[in-house]
């Protein structure tokens, strides 16, 4: 059983302001960004996180070989290497190899976490949804789907929470 009530307070402020680390992949072939939007609560009578993720990310086509990810949080002592993976892309730099990250095997999935986290989520998608372009409501739009952002609208992952500690 998933003990829903490690999400504190203290978890979502972490996400919304400064996010954390969404593993993909295996130990073989392994890609790590940052996310800032996610949503945990329940669905089907399941603890889930949903996750929106653009599909210009390298990681998106790592969720459609494999779908499940990792969720690690960190509370400040990973800082710089959380900006290196939400600002460079898996295509071009190895994100298995930055300075202060180990990857360990996770206890419910195949894909790795981070050793020196200080809270994780594991999780397997159950169900995936792009956003609908013709009915987002017209601030997102302009905001966050405008210019070269235009198609690049997020697909919505929705993922039973595994385990998490
Ligand atoms: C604070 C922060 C939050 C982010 N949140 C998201 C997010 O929720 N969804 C998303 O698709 N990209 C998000 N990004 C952008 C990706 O982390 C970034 O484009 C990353 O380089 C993608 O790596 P990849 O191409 O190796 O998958 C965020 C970036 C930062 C810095």
């Amino acid at each position: 059983m998933v003990n829903m009530e490690l999400i504190g307070a203290d978890i979502l402020d972490l996400l919304d302001n400064k996010g954390a680390f969404f593993l993909t992949g295996d130990e073989n072939k392994l890609n790590v960004m940052n996310i800032g939007w996610g949503m945990i609560g329940y669905l089907w009578s399941k603890p889930m996180f949903i996750a929106a993720i653009r599909p210009s990310r390298y990681t998106y086509s790592f969720l459609q070989e494999k779908p499940e990810f990792n969720v690690c949080f960190t509370k400040g002592a990973l800082n710089e290497q959380l900006m290196i993976v939400g600002t460079k892309s898996g295509r071009n730099i190895d994100k298995r190899n930055i300075a202060g990250i180990t990857y360990i095997p996770s206890k419910t999935n195949s894909t790795p976490v981070i050793k020196e986290a200080d809270f994780t989520i594991e999780c397997k998608v159950v169900y995936s949804q792009p956003l609908d372009p013709n009915t987002l409501p017209e601030e997102a739009k302009k905001s966050f789907y405008g210019g070269f952002n235009a198609e690049d609208v997020h697909t919505m992952f929705y993922a039973e929470i595994t385990d998490m500690y």
